[in-house]
């Protein structure tokens, strides 16, 4: 097929998508509208109350209430909003959260974004483009884009197209990774590696490792580590800095969120050298031309960045990891990711309808929980994701393993063998 003919990736996403997320929201199995909640217990619109295996703030920090003091404090004194990009006015909050991110990143250079997304859209264009003076790009970038990298980093080929040849690899394949470094060291241009830490969905990717691969070819290893943030590491750093043992190397980028287990909303980046820092600030698209994060959300972001400088954070990381550890047990390792250092675990199906009707069962016995279909896994099968926080109880845990007990009775599910 030529470019004209050939089919765009949305209406290939759109044509394989069936009905099934349609009929779970239709039937209230996702797409919860929540009215109210207290710790991990939500009350939905229609006004009955459920407990949640949803949220990706594994820690519980965005109920904390140093957070939610600060988030008072900031909307009394500046309001809701400076509404301009960073570069004309920026509130107070702004530098004192990257600057804490700094502290937590052993002296790295942070900027923050409004989004994970926005991080990709801002940074990655730079370092194709040879504007990073600390990631120089030698004859051209060529971008490696690993299979599990999150949509947000795959949707952007086109863009990266712009700037050196997207060729997709499988990280975890010595084979694929050295086929594809074979390719970009003949044509003499830079490899960037571009891959997940914690995936949303499946594991973990050996950062050291590939890290190590790409330092002796001359390139670059990009890691968005959304879920890994906070919820391991010293001060929270993550699961990729955590497996670095808190060195970022000098062929490595880090792009985090602060809307998932570091308990406040939005994005950022740390590079090796804080002198790149400048270079992202005054050409990153999303920082020119967009607004910052809200004043109250930036000031919860502030106390959050403290909570995790100080001890209370390996506290909660070790609530978490015990509820990880005790679903585990109580399922005899049967989930996906089981025994990994995911908080996420996930039940496979091979029809939708399948994964449908175990939703209806947990509802029934009032868990909710975000089953996932086409396009995040594969055509016509379902999965059920449950995401363990520090605030779950061990009641909340047994609860959901029996529930889970009985979609096994029901013939329903085929519990995928771990081999963790
Ligand atoms: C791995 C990963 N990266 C990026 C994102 C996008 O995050 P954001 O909403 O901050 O853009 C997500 C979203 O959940 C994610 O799971």
């Amino acid at each position: 097929m030529d470019a004209q003919t050939k089919q765009d990736w949305m209406t290939i996403r759109r044509d394989n998508t069936t009905s099934a997320l349609e009929r779970a929201y239709e039937e209230s199995l996702t797409g919860f509208t929540v009215a109210s909640r207290e710790g991990k217990r939500i009350t939905l619109k229609e006004g009955n109350t459920f407990t949640e295996f949803v949220s990706c703030s594994y820690l519980g920090l965005e109920a904390h209430p140093a957070l939610i003091e600060a988030a008072h404090q900031a909307l009394g004194t500046t309001g809701l909003h400076l509404s301009s990009s960073r570069s004309a006015m920026r509130p107070v909050y702004l530098p004192q959260l990257e600057s804490l991110l700094s502290e937590i990143y052993k002296g790295c250079g942070v900027s923050v974004f409004t989004s994970t997304t926005s991080v990709h859209l801002g940074v990655l264009p730079l370092l194709g483009s040879n504007s990073l003076k600390g990631y120089p790009i030698r004859k051209r970038a060529h971008w490696l884009m690993d299979k599990t990298a999150h949509a947000s980093m795959q949707v952007l080929r086109g863009i990266f197209q712009q700037f050196g040849e997207v060729t997709r690899v499988q990280s975890t394949d010595p084979e694929s990774m050295s086929s594809a470094l074979k390719k970009c060291a003949e044509r003499q241009e830079t490899p960037i590696l571009l891959i997940d830490g914690i995936g949303s969905m499946s594991g973990l990717v050996p950062i050291a490792q590939l890290s190590r691969q790409l330092e002796a070819v001359g390139g670059y290893l990009y890691v968005d580590d959304a879920h890994g943030i906070s919820i391991t590491g010293c001060h929270g750093s993550g699961y990729a800095f955590a497996a670095l043992d808190n060195q970022l190397p000098h062929n490595m980028i880090l792009a985090g969120s602060l809307s998932k287990g570091f308990g406040g909303a939005g994005g950022f980046v740390v590079v090796k050298d804080p002198q790149d820092i400048p270079s992202i600030q005054t050409l990153a698209n999303p920082l020119v031309f967009g607004h910052s994060i809200m004043v109250p959300i930036l000031a919860a972001n502030v106390a959050a960045a403290k909570i995790h400088l100080s001890d209370e954070i390996e506290s909660l990381q070790k609530r978490l990891w015990a509820n990880v550890r005790q679903f585990d047990s109580l399922t005899h390792n049967r989930l996906l990711n089981a025994g990994v250092q995911s908080p996420v675990r996930g039940a496979f199906f091979e029809t939708e309808e399948g994964g449908l009707q175990a939703c209806r069962i947990l509802r029934n016995n009032g868990i909710l929980m975000f089953p996932v279909f086409y396009p995040i896994i594969a055509k016509g099968k379902a999965m059920l994701r449950f995401a363990f926080s520090a605030g779950h109880t061990e009641t909340d845990i047994r609860q959901l393993t029996d529930s889970l007990g009985e979609v096994t009775s029901a013939g329903l599910w085929t519990a995928h063998t771990s081999t963790a």
